[in-house]
This record gives structure tokens, C-alpha cells and sequence, in this order.
């Protein structure tokens, strides 16, 4: 079976450290046989989450960004840590895609439920984003998906790379090789439903 792994990164700005180690993290799937869809959550410009506007009008691209996490087996998520905790945009993301639609009940979560997920970090801090990660990672298993226990952080990510964009540090490049592997490996045991 082909592995098909979806792609973003907690961060929209243009630069965005999370978003260059998810791109590693995404040619390193690539390598290693998994097709890969990466997306960038700025263009869905999803609202704030609303449940008037979810009664009323379920945003399209809301329902775009969900029916991409069905069509997947699993997911690669970089995410910067704001104040302790993901980011907004990324908690918004989840939030609306966690929503049923086409007469879902309230916790069909077919967007998450059994498939998989790798989780990155990449902050400025000494301690590479890990409180944002432990919570994204207590979050998707609160929808019901499947963590991977590997995950890959980098500290003082505004010198991690070099030029290219490679990491400078063989320890996070590895790890970031295990992950990648991890999250097939699952996919592949699990076979997660896609539709
Ligand atoms: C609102 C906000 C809160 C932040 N809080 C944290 C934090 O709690 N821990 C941390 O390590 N870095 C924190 N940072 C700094 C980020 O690590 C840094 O901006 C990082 O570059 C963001 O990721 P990006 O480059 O992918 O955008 C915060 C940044 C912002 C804008």
C-alpha cells in the first residue's frame, strides 16, 4: 500500500521555521516511499471557528481542508509553541475539521479517528517547542488519532539550518528520519480508512 501523508505547518508566515523542517520532513517521506500532499493552512484563510457560521454557512474551504485529512492516512505537522501551547491558526484548523458534515454524528471525527500522526517543533527557546507539541500531541489523541511516540524538536531553530535549508545538527536530521519511518510503518499496520 501506498502511504499517502498530508502535510502543513502550524506557522503561515512567510519563513516560517516549522515550515522548513516540515519541508525536510517531507521530502524525507517522499524518500521513503509515501506520497505526499503538502499544503500551506494560509491559503484556506479558514474564519475563526463559529458554530452560528458552521449552523448557517459551513465554510468551503473548512470542508476542502477536512475532506483532504480523509483522503489521507495520516498527517505531518510542524508547529511553532506560542505561549506554552500550539498556535491559533493550527487550533483552528483542527477545530474545523473535527466538525461533521454530509450527516456525520457529532463524533464520527472522520477527519483524525485511526489515522495517523508525526509531530515537529521548531522554536527559538532551548527547548525546541516541546510544550506546544505535548499539547498537539494530547489534542489528536483526543480526536482519536494515532501519535507517533517519536517526534523531533529543534531549539534555537533560527540557527539550525544552513543555506539549504538542511539542518546543521546530525541528531535532529536522524530523529527526523525515524519519525518519518514511524508514521509509515503505523500507516501501513493500521491502514487507516481514507475516503
Ligand atoms: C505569540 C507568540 C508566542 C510565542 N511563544 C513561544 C513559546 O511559548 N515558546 C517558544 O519556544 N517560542 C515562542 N515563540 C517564539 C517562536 O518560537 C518563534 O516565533 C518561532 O520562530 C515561530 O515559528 P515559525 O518560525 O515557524 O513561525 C512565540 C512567538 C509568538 C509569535
Amino acid at each position: 500500500m501506498t502511504v499517502r501523508l498530508l502535510a502543513f505547518a502550524g506557522s503561515t508566515r512567510a519563513g516560517s521555521l516549522n515550515q522548513a523542517l516540515l519541508d525536510l520532513a517531507v521530502a524525507e517521506a517522499r524518500r521513503q516511499g509515501a506520497e505526499v500532499t503538502s499544503i500551506r493552512l494560509k491559503d484556506f484563510d479558514l474564519p475563526l471557528y463559529d458554530g452560528d457560521l458552521e449552523a448557517s454557512d459551513f465554510p468551503a474551504k473548512a470542508r476542502e481542508l477536512k475532506g483532504l485529512f480523509r483522503a489521507h492516512h495520516g498527517v505531518l505537522i510542524a508547529s511553532p509553541e506560542y505561549n506554552g501551547s500550539v498556535s491559533g491558526v493550527l487550533k483552528n484548523a483542527i477545530d474545523w475539521a473535527t466538525r461533521p458534515t454530509d450527516g456525520e454524528g457529532l463524533v464520527a471525527l472522520s477527519a483524525f479517528r485511526g489515522k495517523v500522526a508525526g509531530l515537529m517543533g521548531a522554536s527559538l527557546s532551548p527547548f525546541g517547542g516541546l510544550r506546544g507539541v505535548t499539547h498537539l500531541r494530547q489534542i489528536l489523541g483526543t480526536i482519536q488519532a494515532v501519535v507517533a511516540t517519536e517526534q523531533v524538536l529543534v531549539p534555537a531553530a533560527h540557527t539550525a539550518f544552513d543555506e539549504s535549508g538542511a539542518l546543521k545538527d546530525p541528531l535532529p536530521a536522524q530523529l527526523l528520519g525515524g519519525l518519518v519511518a514511524r508514521v509509515i510503518d503505523l500507516a501501513e499496520r493500521l491502514e487507516p480508512p481514507i475516503s
